[in-house]
């Protein structure tokens, strides 16, 4: 079996057991003074609006199972009007003919030169580029990458050629001061913090070598502590939370928390396997009516409202 499709079988059955969000309690109003029909659950990340404030995020492509996942994302995308960010791009760089769903985002490393990158967003004409950090994943495969300095100059150079929207996401260990101190230093506008409380990496590269590093699945911070250091820094990053969101409360709380979306990986890709793909469309349109009923209880019109309705 290949790497991504050990990734597929073992992210399915791992899950944190620890949520940051289960500590945190939204402010609940009793008397709203609107009805839900006044509510405006539109968001903005870089120009492009979204009608709801949270999409698909990446999980992977690249293999006969990956390429099916993608498909059938592309569908429920398609159906349900929710944005997809695929998982990385890299299985099919220098190729002609790509399976890869267009005009979506496209998902490639930070260890990739700017080149490479270009060539991902021209063949998937994509509206964003998600340049992914898997620092511990690396660290803990074998076989991982063991040399990191090209990275920053990648991320420079991606950056100022670039001329789509440029997201620097995590993987799922979250992102921490010095993490925002250096994406400011480089340049980044928008952040994905993927923080820990679901897929944990770590731990799936662990199973799959049966190797009990667990150490390694206890570094980073989880997405609630993260969205809570970037209040520091709001007024200079987008902020966008994933990782470990597994129902519409934990997406208003992350809203309320200062993320201006939210991305879901695990949850969806459980939902796709388990019961298929029009099962994930009926669950994306049930968590659309449930943010704007939150929204509601929350007595907020929209989410510039709704931010800070939130205690611990
Ligand atoms: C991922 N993730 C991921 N991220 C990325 O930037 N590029 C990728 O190719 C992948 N591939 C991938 C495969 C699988 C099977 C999973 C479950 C996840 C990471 C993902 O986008 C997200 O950051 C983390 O999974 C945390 O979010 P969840 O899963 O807790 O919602």
């Amino acid at each position: 079996m290949n790497r991504k499709d050990d990734h597929l079988k073992f992210a399915l059955d791992s899950m944190s057991k620890k949520n940051g969000f289960d500590e945190y309690m939204l402010e609940y109003i009793s008397i709203p003074s609107f009805g839900l029909n006044d509510i405006d659950t539109r968001t903005k990340i870089g120009e492009v609006v979204f009608e709801y404030p949270f999409f698909i995020n990446s999980i992977t492509g690249g293999s006969e199972k990956g390429d099916k996942i993608n498909k059938d994302l592309e569908y429920v995308s398609e159906k349900t009007g929710i944005f997809l960010f695929p998982g990385s791009y890299s299985p099919f760089l220098n190729k002609e003919e790509v399976s890869y769903p267009k005009n979506q985002g496209v998902n490639l490393g930070i260890d990739k030169p700017v080149n490479l990158h270009l060539e991902a967003i021209s063949k998937t004409n994509a509206k964003f580029l998600q340049v992914h950090v898997n620092l511990i994943q690396e660290i803990v495969m074998p076989e991982g990458e063991r040399n990191f300095e090209t990275w920053e100059s990648n991320l420079k150079d991606i950056l100022s050629t670039v001329k789509i929207p440029v997201i620097l996401k995590e993987t799922g260990f979250g992102m921490g001061r010095g993490s925002f101190i250096k994406a400011k230093e480089l340049g980044v506008k928008i952040l994905d913090i993927s923080g820990k409380g679901g897929t944990n990496f770590a731990q799936i590269e662990n199973r799959r070598r049966n190797k009990e590093k667990k150490y390694y699945e206890e570094i980073g911070y989880y997405t609630t502590e993260s969205l809570e250091i970037a209040k520091e820094f709001k007024d200079d990053f987008e902020i966008i939370a994933s990782g470990g969101i597994r129902h519409p409360l934990d997406v208003v709380k992350a809203l309320a928390l200062g993320a201006k979306a939210v991305g879901i990986s695990k949850t969806f890709l459980e939902i796709l396997e388990v019961n298929g793909r029009d099962a994930l469309i009926d669950t994306i349109n049930t968590w659309k009516e449930d943010i704007r009923n939150i929204m509601l209880l929350t007595d907020s019109k929209n989410i510039e409202e709704l931010r800070g309705k939130i205690r611990r």
